[in-house]
C-alpha cells in the first residue's frame, strides 16, 4: 500500500475529537492522545491512536513512515476571517496611530479601507496574486491550512469581481484551501460619498449588481457587511444579507467592532455562519449568541496592533455558551499578520483563555465558522489529514511563545507543504 503514509514519533496528539461544536468545556477537551500516530490515505484520515495501537496495523506496516521526533502534533489552524487580497500595507497610518490619530479620524480623512481601496484598484492583478501568494506561504509556515478570504478593498463591481477571481484561482494554483466571501459592503466607496444619496446607491448597486453576478459566477460562498459607526448601518446590513441569503451566499457580520450597533442580533436573527469582532457587544448580544449556532469569532489582533484595551469579552461569551472561535483578521489596517500562534498568544493573555481554549477555538470552532467541520478542524477518521507539527514539548508552548515560529512543519491532506524547519 504505497500511497498510505504513518505519522508517528507523535509525544502529544491533539485529537480535537467529538461532536459539533464546543461550547463552555468542552473547549477545554483537547482529546490528547500521549505517544500518538496517524494513519493518512490519500490525503484523508484512516486511523488514529497511540503508536502501539495504529503501528500494528497491517496498512501500517507497508505505509511510508513521517517520524516527527517526539513533537506536537494538532489539527491545521482554520483561520476564519481574513482579507487577504491587498494591494499593501498601510505602515503610514500605523505611524500616526502611534501619534495618538485614531483608527476612525483617520478613516474620515479618507485613510483607513479608502486608502487600501485606492491602492489596489492602481495595482496590477500580478502584484496582488504574489502578494497574496507570499501571505498564503506564510499562513502555512504558522501552521495554517485552511483561509476565509474576504473581498472588500475593490468596492466597483470591475475591482470586486477581481479580487473574487483571484481567490479562485490561487485555490487552484497551491495547496491552502481558500473560503470566498464577498465584502462588497466594507464601506461607502469614494465617488458615492458626499453626494445626496450616495450611501443608498452604493447599496443599490451591491443588490442589483454585485451580489447577482457574484452568486451567478460561484465566486463566494458567504456575504458579508462590515456594519459599524462609518460603515453600513444595520437596516442596510439587513437588506444586503438578506439579498444574499436570496442568491445563496451563507451570512456572517464584522459585529461591535468600534460601536455597538446590534449587528449581533441581527446575525443570530439571520441564522448567520458567523459574527466577528464583538469588543462592544452586552449582556443581550452574549445571551442570543449563546443560544445560536452563530459563531462568535474574536479577533484580538486587530486591538492588539491598534493599541486599543477593550478586548472581545471571551470568558462571558464562553462561560454563557457561545462557539467561540479565534482568527487573524489579516488585513493592512487593523490587523497585519497571519500568525494563528500570535493570536493564540493574545487570546491567553488578553482574552483570558486557556490555551486548551484557545485551540480549539482555532481549529475545530473555526472549521464550524467555514462550516467546513465534517471534513476539517479534528484529526479524526474520515477527515482531512490538514496538520500541523509543533517544535515544543506540551501544547502549551504554542501560545507560551510569542513573536516567535515555533511550528516546524504543515500538511494539507497529507502532503508536506511546509518543510520541517530546524
Ligand atoms: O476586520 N472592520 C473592518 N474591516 C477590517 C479592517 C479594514 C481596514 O482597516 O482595512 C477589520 O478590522
Ligand atoms: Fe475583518
Amino acid at each position: 500500500m504505497p500511497d498510505s503514509l504513518l505519522i508517528a514519533g507523535v509525544s502529544q496528539l491533539l485529537t480535537l475529537r467529538g461532536r459539533g461544536p464546543r461550547r463552555g468545556s468542552a473547549l477545554s477537551d483537547l482529546g490528547i492522545i500521549k505517544d500518538g500516530a496517524l494513519l493518512v490515505r490519500d490525503g484523508l484520515i484512516t486511523a488514529v491512536g497511540t503508536s502501539a495501537q495504529v503501528e500494528a496495523l497491517p496498512e501500517a506496516r507497508e505505509a511510508e513512515k513521517f517520524d516527527v521526533g517526539g513533537r506536537v502534533v494538532l489539527p491545521g489552524f482554520v483561520d476564519s476571517h481574513t482579507h487577504l487580497i491587498h494591494a499593501a500595507s498601510r505602515a503610514e497610518e500605523y505611524e500616526l496611530k502611534i501619534a495618538g490619530a485614531s483608527y476612525e479620524e483617520i478613516a474620515r480623512k479618507g485613510g483607513g479601507i479608502l486608502n487600501s481601496v485606492k491602492k489596489l484598484r492602481a495595482a496590477t492583478s500580478d502584484a496582488l496574486k504574489q502578494r497574496a501568494r507570499n501571505a498564503l506561504k506564510q499562513f502555512a509556515a504558522y501552521g495554517t491550512t485552511t483561509i476565509e478570504a474576504k473581498s472588500g478593498y475593490g468596492l466597483d463591481v470591475t475591482s470586486e469581481l477581481r479580487i473574487l477571481g483571484l481567490h479562485r484561482e490561487l485555490s487552484a494554483e497551491q495547496p491552502l484551501e481558500i473560503v470566498s466571501t464577498f465584502l462588497g459592503a466594507h464601506t461607502v466607496p469614494a465617488e458615492y460619498r458626499g453626494r445626496a444619496g450616495g450611501a443608498e446607491k452604493y447599496v443599490s448597486l451591491l443588490l442589483e449588481k454585485l451580489i447577482p453576478e457574484v452568486a451567478s459566477a460561484k465566486l463566494a460562498e458567504f456575504c458579508d457587511v462590515f456594519c459599524d459607526r462609518g460603515a453600513f448601518t444595520r437596516e442596510q446590513a439587513k437588506r444586503i444579507l438578506e439579498q444574499g441569503k436570496k442568491y445563496g451566499l451563507s451570512p456572517r457580520l464584522h459585529a461591535e467592532q468600534l460601536t455597538r450597533t446590534g449587528a449581533t442580533q441581527l446575525a443570530v436573527q439571520l441564522g448567520a455562519a458567523s459574527c466577528d469582532h464583538l469588543e462592544h457587544v452586552n449582556r443581550a448580544d452574549i445571551r442570543a449568541l449563546a443560544k445560536s449556532r452563530t459563531v462568535a469569532t474574536l479577533l484580538p489582533g486587530c486591538d492588539f496592533h491598534l493599541g486599543l484595551q477593550r478586548y472581545a469579552p471571551a470568558r462571558q461569551l464562553i462561560e454563557a455558551g457561545a462557539i467561540v472561535a479565534l482568527a487573524t483578521d489579516y488585513n493592512p489596517g487593523t490587523s497585519p499578520t497571519v500568525s494563528m500562534p500570535m493570536v493564540l498568544s493574545l487570546a491567553c493573555t488578553q482574552l483570558r483563555m486557556t490555551p486548551a481554549e484557545a485551540i480549539t477555538a482555532a481549529t475545530i470552532n473555526g472549521a464550524y465558522a467555514l462550516r467546513r467541520e465534517k471534513r476539517i478542524g479534528s484529526l479524526e477518521v474520515g477527515k482531512q489529514a490538514d496538520l500541523a507539527v509543533f517544535d515544543v514539548a506540551d501544547y502549551r508552548e504554542i501560545p507560551y511563545y510569542f513573536g516567535m515560529n515555533t511550528c516546524w512543519t504543515t500538511m494539507k491532506r497529507g502532503k508536506v507543504i511546509q518543510k520541517p524547519q530546524f
